[in-house]
């Protein structure tokens, strides 16, 4: 499989703080990418330079293909991007602020302009407030138009730096639909989130940052498997029971207030359970648990979801 986005040892230092720190990133071609972590953690600085808007201190970066900054010029054009917005002009409207962008882009055709402005327009929509003075929109307004404005021509690689942020529940959903509508139409989609259920739903894969660091990377499903299953039994006979789960394999066994708990590993729980019940334990309940992506990104990033300092 080809990458869309690979990066090796990519630095970036603001005087003696790192920012970003020797991160090897890479979005699979077709993919949808969520690259996740906490405020501050260094995921707008990546974006921007991968989208050449700042310099690296060190590494190499490869954008479909071109390295970056050198192939900037021609990789960008197959490149839609949302980040910090674009310079939207306060005085026009958000149609208005779509025409200058577009006439801007010289590979753009002139007499399909309109058409591509009100199907933008209309895909985030922003249709109805089209008219409207850029000043006057709400920030999930501007949000929309930052996204229309990635989505006027169809790309090959659509980068997005928190897409949802400023909008509400109804409006996140339609980032996600959207998000989902172009990728099935084959374009690869990076973007960025500081909140993993905003997009868990629609990644095919996922990058986790902390403190400049990427401390995870991969498809769902590899990050899913590289969390461990645990069996909670619900029993009275709590010390027969961990006798026997250390027994089957499940060393780490222990019992809590609601019975007894440990790591499947590579015992069977239909094993472990018949184990049990030959062993004369009564099993109340035995229940398998799949920690969820939520719990692998609070765990690697740090409970309670702190800036990164
Ligand atoms: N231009 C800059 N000068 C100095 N420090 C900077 C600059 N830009 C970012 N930083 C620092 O780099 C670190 C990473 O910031 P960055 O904006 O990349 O984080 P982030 O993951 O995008 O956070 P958020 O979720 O809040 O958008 C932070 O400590 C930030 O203060
Ligand atoms: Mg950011």
């Amino acid at each position: 499989m080809t990458s869309a986005i690979a990066t090796t040892g990519l630095t970036k230092r603001f005087g003696k703080r790192t920012a970003v720190d020797a991160i090897d990133l890479d979005v699979p071609d077709g993919s949808v990418y969520g690259f996740l972590g906490p405020n501050g953690s260094g995921k707008t600085t990546t974006i921007r330079i991968l989208l050449g808007l700042a310099a690296a201190t060190a590494g190499s970066v490869q954008v479909l293909g071109e390295r970056i900054p050198d192939g900037a010029g021609t990789v960008l054009p197959r490149v839609g991007a949302l980040v910090d917005g674009p310079a939207f002009h306060p005085y026009l409207s958000g149609r208005d602020n779509l025409v200058r962008l577009d006439a801007a882009d010289r590979t753009a055709s002139p007499a399909d302009r309109r058409h591509r402005i009100d199907v933008a327009l209309e895909r985030v929509g922003l249709a109805a407030a089209a008219g409207k003075n850029y000043r006057a929109y709400s920030q999930g307004m501007r949000q929309r138009l930052g996204l229309a404005a990635a989505l006027l021509r169809p790309r090959e690689l659509l980068v997005l730096d928190e897409p949802t942020n400023g909008l509400d529940p109804q409006g996140t959903r339609e980032v996600r639909n959207l998000v989902s509508e172009v990728a099935t139409a084959g374009t690869t989609v990076f973007l960025s989130s500081h909140l993993l259920s905003e997009v868990d739903q629609i990644c095919t894969h996922a990058g986790i940052m902390r403190s400049g660091s990427l401390v995870a990377q991969g498809s769902i499903g590899s990050l899913r498997a590289a969390l461990t299953t645990r069996l909670r039994i619900d029993t009275r006979a709590r010390e027969d029971a961990v006798d026997v789960l250390r027994r089957m394999g499940l060393g780490d066994a222990v019992a809590d207030h609601q019975g007894v708990v440990g790591e499947l590993g590579s015992a069977a729980a239909e094993d472990v359970v018949e184990e049990l019940v030959k062993s004369g334990i009564p099993v109340r309940q035995a229940i398998v648990e799949r920690p969820g992506l939520e719990e692998l990104f609070v765990a690697l990033t740090g409970e309670g979801f702190d800036v990164d300092e």
